[in-house]
């Protein structure tokens, strides 16, 4: 659905985005995973159109962007980082205001204008004053701003930032939604448990590169660390460590009462089990999951977030 190659973008002396190529296929959800100022919102604005790239080619349904912007416009629709309504506007007029734009005559616009507002469940609101919604609420205004041409493939820049965790879910599910209809959906975030939910495939972005693509099985095994579980005991042994290695096959690391064992929480209750047996008294249990978060650590040496 997507092709873009060799993308840079440099603003003064701030190389943004540099030389990044990736492919987005047709009905997925791709996310974009990167720290403030890694790139995101460059990469997405040059994708919709509104940004010029200073070099680097990008196809949408196979059509060059900048040879065929018009049409790249109606197969797009884009949310962008910042809230863009009308606050002295009610939700509907912003709706109309935005349809118009698009130039959808004016009897569809108002019959999509419903079916959206019904989608993002904000239909009884839709007299209201912009002004008078919440953060969650804007943002889902913004989203159905960006629907009303019917595009084929969305871009949500950072669609969840600073609203509450009900509204939040409110929108994976308008996503899923749009997915499951067969929209294309480009999704950028710092948080990594959204694009865990959401993301068929993750490029991780950092300093304008790529570090990463991939869907989470494969992105996983391009890092060392293997998932584990920390057990603490009232007291350990080294003999019960010995009797723990009989019952189990795991690759044990003994470090006074703490033990870290090399297996999946899936495969936690057999090391219960074993401690059972062996009437041994767990204190506490920690289990290392090999996350995204763990992921960009390790491939940067930096936290995802500050
Ligand atoms: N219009 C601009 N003028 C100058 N520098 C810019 C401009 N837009 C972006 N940059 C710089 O380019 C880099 C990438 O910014 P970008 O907004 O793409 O990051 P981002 O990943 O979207 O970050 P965030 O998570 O904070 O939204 C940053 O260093 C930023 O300061
Ligand atoms: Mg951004």
């Amino acid at each position: 659905m997507i092709q873009v190659q060799n993308l840079s973008k440099s603003f003064q002396n701030v190389q943004a985005v540099n030389d990044i190529s990736f492919t987005i296929k047709k009905g997925e959800i791709f996310g974009f995973l990167g720290p403030n100022g890694a790139g995101k919102s460059t990469t997405l604005n040059m994708m919709s159109t509104i940004l010029k790239s200073d070099t680097g080619t990008i196809h949408i349904d196979g059509k060059n962007s900048i040879e065929n912007s018009k049409e790249c416009k109606h197969l797009i629709g884009v949310v962008p980082q910042e809230i863009s309504l009308y606050e002295d506007l009610s939700a509907y007029d912003n709706l109309l205001f935005w349809g118009d734009l698009y130039g959808i005559p004016s009897k569809i616009l108002k019959e999509r204008i419903h079916t959206t507002l019904e989608l993002i469940g904000l239909l009884d609101r839709k007299k209201d004053l912009i002004k008078t919604y919440s953060g969650g609420m804007k943002r889902r205004i913004n989203i159905a701003a960006a629907l009303l041409h019917h595009p084929k493939v969305l871009f949500m820049d950072e669609p969840t930032v600073g609203i509450d965790p009900q509204s939040r879910n409110h929108i994976f599910e308008v996503i899923e939604t749009l997915n499951k209809q067969g929209i294309t959906i480009v999704y950028t975030t710092h948080y990594m448990e959204e694009v865990e939910r959401l993301c068929d495939r993750i490029a991780i972005i950092d300093s304008g590169k790529i570090i990463a693509q991939g869907t989470q099985s494969q992105l996983k095994e391009l890092v060392q660390t293997k998932e584990s579980i920390q057990f603490e005991f009232d007291f350990l042994s080294e003999a019960n460590v010995n009797q723990l290695r009989k019952l189990l096959s795991y690759t044990m690391t003994q470090n006074k009462n703490k033990l870290l064992v090399e297996s999946t929480v899936k495969e936690l209750s057999n090391v219960i089990t074993a401690c059972n047996e062996l009437q041994l008294s767990i204190k506490d249990i920690q289990l290392n999951k090999v996350n995204l978060e763990a992921i960009f650590l390790n491939l940067t040496g930096k936290q995802l977030r500050d």
